[in-house]
Formats: C-alpha cells, structure tokens, sequence
C-alpha cells in the first residue's frame, strides 16, 4: 500500500500501477494458451508469493486470474501459423499477486464457503474444512488454465464441478465423501452420477483425463503434469505445499540459471 484517502465516504488505497491481469490478457489474446517457459517462470515467481503468505500463518483464498496481474502488459506481435493469427507475446511475464481482502489468518473465523466457482477446491466443496492448501488447488487450476487457455472446470453447479474433478481426476476418495456434511452429493460412498445425460455429454466433451491435456511428451512437459498432479490431490495430506513445490523438477532450468547469476 502506497497510501490512502478518503473519497466521499469511500476508502481508496493507493498501490503501485500493474498491467492486465491474466485474464485479461488471456481475453483479449483469443485465448491463445501460454508457452510452457511463461508458465515456469510465472509459477515460480506465485509458488514464492504465496509460500512468503503460508509461511506468515495467512491463506490467500482467492486465487484465480483475474487476481495475478501483469507488471507490464507490452508485447509484440508474432504470427501463428497453426491458428493462422497473430498473437500477442509478452516481452516480460512477470507477474503479481493482487486482492487480499479475503485474506484469511489461521487463527481468524474460517468462512465455509471461500474461492470463486472454478478455483474451488474439493475440501471447500464438501465443506470439510480448509487451510492454505486450498490455494495450492486454486493455482494448479490457474496453471492448467494458462497451459490449456481455458478454464479447467466450466461450470457453475458444485454437482457437476464434482463430477468434472472425477472425469479429470479420477474417484473422490471414499474416506472424503464418508466425512463430508453435504451427503446429498453421495450415494453408496461414490458421488452421486449424474442423471440427466445431456449434462453428462456435457462435462464428457469439456473435460477429459489430466494427462490427455498434455500438448507433447517432452520432458519438461511431463515435470509440468507430474508437478500439477501433485497439486491437485483431492486428498489435502497427500496434496504438495508450495515450499515442497518450488524444489519440484519443474523449477530445474530456473535454479540453475539464478545460480549463474551470483
Ligand atoms: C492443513 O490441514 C491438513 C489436514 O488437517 C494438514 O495435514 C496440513 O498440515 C495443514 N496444512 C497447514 C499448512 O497447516
């Protein structure tokens, strides 16, 4: 915060002037998905972001892209031959971290329900309790989002969002769905199928297996998935934290050259 004033009876804070946000970049770049380097570079620097808040007893929870602005959103224009378009590139990806309003202290009242719709992880949704790993879930969706350059679950109904983490993840766990107060989405320690076929067409068109999002097997790739599948473990104990994420193999090539430049 840079300062604040008064406006008629409003508070206004003052911060530092960013570019777009994410989303908006996304938006107004034809959705044209990030290359795996921008995605690196823009993971590394939101892991040590929001790993400085967890380790400082707070959670963000409410990560998505249109809270991770652009520093600068200057690009250049490169033609695409596969959409036959031309593209935005930014000249840098550096990126921030923006809107703590929802900031939530360990020690201070956890509302049950937090996160916007498609960032929501499956704790929240079962109402079964959260903590910071709840934003770990948030910015694997957020990474998948950059990588696809669309959102991972497109829905707005918390059943069908269920069912779409099934289809890309496999089952909820049993133990999960035995605990969760919401039992109307449980039948028989499995979530409830879905019974109209049409939206079962739906969430079979728009999702798909984790894996199968993968554009190519490169290596650095498959660091990429190993990393996001770590990331969203419905299980919380099982799910990575971001200190453990920022030593993940992903983040070799980072290391590596921040080390030729001491
Ligand atoms: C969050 O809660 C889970 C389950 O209770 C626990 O294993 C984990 O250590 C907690 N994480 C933090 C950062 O407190």
């Amino acid at each position: 915060m840079q300062d604040w004033f008064n406006h008629e009876g409003h508070i206004c804070i003052v911060f530092e002037l960013l570019g777009l946000s994410t989303c908006e970049f996304l938006q107004q770049n034809h959705y044209a998905p990030f290359s795996l380097e921008q995605i690196r570079h823009m993971a590394f620097q939101l892991f040590r972001a929001v790993s400085f808040l967890h380790r400082n007893k707070l959670t963000h929870t409410d990560l998505k892209p249109e809270n991770i602005l652009l520093v600068s959103s200057d690009f250049n224009l490169e033609y695409n031959e596969n959409t036959q378009r031309d593209e935005k590139k930014l000249k840098s990806i550096d990126v921030k971290v923006v809107d703590f309003g929802t900031a939530t202290f360990d020690h201070e009242y956890h509302e049950s329900l937090v996160s916007t719709r498609h960032y929501r992880a499956p704790e929240v949704i079962l109402d079964l309790g959260w903590n910071q790993s709840c934003d770990v879930w948030s910015l694997g969706c957020v990474l998948m989002e950059f990588y696809v350059g669309r959102t991972l679950f497109p829905t707005h109904d918390s059943q069908e969002h269920l069912a779409m983490m099934e289809r890309v993840l496999g089952p909820i766990p049993a133990h999960l769905l035995k605990q969760t107060k919401k039992q109307h989405y449980v039948h028989n320690e499995r979530l409830k199928l879905e019974e109209d076929i049409s939206r079962d067409t739906y969430i079979h068109k728009h999702c798909k297996p984790l894996k199968e999002y993968m554009q190519c097997s490169r290596d650095d790739e498959r660091q990429l998935f190993d990393l996001l599948s770590l990331m969203l473990q419905y299980d919380v104990v099982r799910r990575i934290t971001l200190e453990e994420a920022l030593w993940h193999p992903f983040f070799i090539p980072i290391r590596a050259k921040k080390k030729q430049c001491i």
